[in-house]
């Protein structure tokens, strides 16, 4: 295998491409056209992608909500963020996506180490990747957590759609490889 150094630009959650079987050796090919055609599928597979559903529809609402926030006069922006409680959805996607990872760290990850040990380097990445999005969702709590209502700025609203459309294309990479590492092995088990 090439050698891993998760700080290497193919590996890093910020820089690489498509996970693939020669990037990370012992990972099982994902074949998604044909999950929906696995009968195991149906279980704890359908269930994670549907629990990063939820978390990928959250971040696409909360840019939406700030771009159009940010497409208003100052005075209407800062009424605008009073209303539509963008603080609380911000901070509630960070919470919910520490919960789900803190959730992957502790149980899901480890179950899969000691079930599949081939894809020990795979769940290193994975875990790497938690770190880097922990990160990343502290300094977006920070950010998120200065949008006031009616005290709120334009620049500020600004600052955190910058940081809310970072942390979505890092989840996104992240919840997509996740799925590329963890349900191939499932279905390969079971199947
Ligand atoms: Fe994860
Ligand atoms: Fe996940």
């Amino acid at each position: 295998m090439p050698s891993y150094d998760y700080n290497a630009q193919q590996f890093h959650i910020a820089s690489r491409g498509n996970i693939s079987t020669d990037l990370l050796p012992g990972i099982f090919p994902a074949d998604r056209a044909n999950w929906d055609r696995e009968p195991h599928f149906l279980g704890w597979p359908a269930h994670l992608q549907r629990l990063h559903a939820t978390i990928t529809e959250a971040s696409d609402r909360l840019i939406a909500g700030l771009e159009a926030t940010l497409d208003e006069p100052e005075s209407s922006a800062q009424e605008l963020m009073g209303l539509t409680g963008m603080n609380r959805l911000g901070r509630d996607l960070v919470a919910h996506v520490h919960g789900h990872h803190a959730f992957e760290d502790h149980n899901v990850l480890p179950g899969f180490l000691s079930r599949f040990p081939q894809l020990s380097t795979a769940i290193d990445l994975l875990e790497n990747d938690h770190q880097v999005l922990d990160q990343a969702l502290d300094h977006a709590e920070e950010v998120f957590s200065i949008l006031q209502g009616q005290k709120t700025s334009k620049s500020q609203i600004g600052k955190a759609q910058q940081q809310a459309k970072l942390l979505d294309k890092i989840l996104n990479r992240h919840t997509y490889d996740e799925e590329d590492i963890l349900i191939p092995a499932v279905l390969h088990a079971y199947g």
